[in-house]
């Protein structure tokens, strides 16, 4: 379909393309107006605007649907497997059996990390938060592979690169903890595959023996398989923004870890739990704390509720939801924040202020509770994220350089001060 939009300005009409993507939705391209008007468009927040065009994750809010290169994500969640996934978003197309082994294999065998990282993790406090300890080391690897600095590598070795920090993410993860908590770390232990050699490096201490239960390594493989990408979101457009100015993938990943790190963002599973542990201790009135969230003077929110584009269902919550109450029955866990979480969401769902607001309960609302009944504590969650999007980071930042976009840089509109003389300190 060939389409236009006009803009008029001053009495003066502009005609700007619209394009359109394979799902049919439409975009007007408005990359000629400054040059032929010298007006730019203003959407903070980016509520409006599409800032690329990306055959990798399709999502229509509306209709609470999420695809990874065209699988749904409730297929993907039941029939695949985290590294299955993050080959489809990285390269395109599910790995037949020969090129599926070998992306494995090759992943297991970088799993070990120089060991001079532990020196980086001992100089950081046992009050490091892991999020910030995380996005460090991943930003260290390009010290200790300074050849990922040079952005115009052969795609071999970008390919290498994207092997190295998938394989290390994991090790990078469990350290975190382990700094935090003051335990030595553990090496990785190839045997095993790529969320149960986490759960180990997480868990095992010297002092006894560790079995991954597979339960909890199925459930985890599931949580990542969610989380693995999301479109434009706030982090993964920090990661394509910052390696749009030719900074190499490390350091534009580990800004992207930084930006999921915020409460609106995936810090939000952290945020989740410790507010429903605050409706627990506080005497579980839930009524009361719906009262908080729609008081315009109070800053508290319904942390997991919301979402800037599923305005119906986010259909990661759905299958989270249900995988929560699995877990906890495979692992005979009774967790009373999840009677909490169940209260508060029939309440809101039935609540005019949430109806009218299309405010739905989104992935880190259950997402914290499958995580503490599989024992990961709470400010490791994000964390968890963190190694789910992995892929996604990796595949988006792939793209914008592969497509040659150009460097992000915004405009603006001023709103300060007019020209004015400089006023010498003894007048002022
Ligand atoms: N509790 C109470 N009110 C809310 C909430 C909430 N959780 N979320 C939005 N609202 C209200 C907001 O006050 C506004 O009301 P009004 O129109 O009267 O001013 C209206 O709903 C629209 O909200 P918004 O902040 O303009 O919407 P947004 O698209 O900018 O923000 C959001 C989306 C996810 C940041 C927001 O819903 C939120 O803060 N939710 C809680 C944090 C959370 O759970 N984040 C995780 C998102 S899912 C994981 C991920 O992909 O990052």
């Amino acid at each position: 379909m060939s389409n236009t939009a006009e803009i008029k300005v001053d009495g003066k009409s502009y005609e700007l393309p619209v394009i359109e993507g394979t799902e049919n939705e439409q975009a007007i391209d408005i990359s000629s107006l400054r040059g032929s008007s010298g007006i730019i468009t203003i959407d903070p927040g980016f509520k409006n605007t599409g800032s690329t065009k990306s055959a990798i994750t399709f999502l229509d809010g509306e209709k609470g649907i999420l695809r990874y290169r065209g699988y749904s994500i409730e297929d993907l969640a039941e029939k695949s497997n985290f590294l299955e996934v993050a080959y489809l978003l990285i390269y395109g197309e599910l790995p037949d059996k020969a090129t599926y082994d070998t992306f494995v294999s090759d992943i297991t065998n970088h799993t070990l990390v120089h060991e001079d990282v532990k020196k980086i993790l001992e100089g950081f406090p046992s009050t490091a938060h892991p999020m910030g300890v995380l996005s460090s080391l991943v930003c260290a690897q390009t010290a200790f592979y300074p050849a990922s600095l040079d952005p115009n590598r052969a795609a071999s070795e970008v390919d290498l690169s994207i092997i190295r920090l998938i394989a290390k993410m994991p090790t990078f993860a469990a350290w975190s903890y382990k700094n935090q908590i003051g335990h030595p770390v553990n090496y990785p232990d190839n045997n095993l595959n790529y969320t149960s050699n986490f759960l180990k490096m997480m868990f095992a201490t010297p002092a006894e023996e560790y079995e991954v239960d597979p339960v909890v390594a199925d459930a985890l493989d599931k949580l990542l398989i969610l989380h693995a990408d999301h479109e434009q979101n706030c982090s993964t457009s920090t990661v394509r923004v910052v390696g749009s100015s030719h900074a190499s993938m490390y350091a534009s990943i580990s800004a992207g870890i930084n930006a999921l790190w915020g409460p609106l963002h995936g810090g939000a599973n952290q945020a989740v739990i410790e507010m429903l542990e605050n409706i627990r201790k506080d005497g579980g009135d839930t009524k009361k704390w719906m009262a908080k969230a729609k008081d315009k003077n109070d800053p508290f929110r319904l942390m997991g509720f919301g979402h800037r584009v599923y305005k119906n269902f986010d259909p990661r919550a759905r299958i989270i939801k249900k995988a929560a109450d699995d877990v906890l029955a495979k692992l005979g866990v009774k967790d009373p924040v999840l009677d909490i979480a169940k209260g508060l969401e029939e309440e809101a769902l039935n609540d005019s202020y949430f109806v009218e607001r299309k405010l739905y309960p989104n992935v880190d609302f259950y997402s914290g509770i499958i995580y503490r009944a599989l024992g990961i504590p709470t400010d490791m969650f994000t964390v968890m994220f963190a190694m789910g999007r992995l892929p996604g980071w990796i595949a988006q930042w792939k793209e914008m350089r592969e497509n040659k976009e150009p460097i992000g840089r915004p405009r603006q509109i001023y709103t300060g001060s007019n020209l004015r003389s400089y006023v010498d300190m003894s007048s002022r």
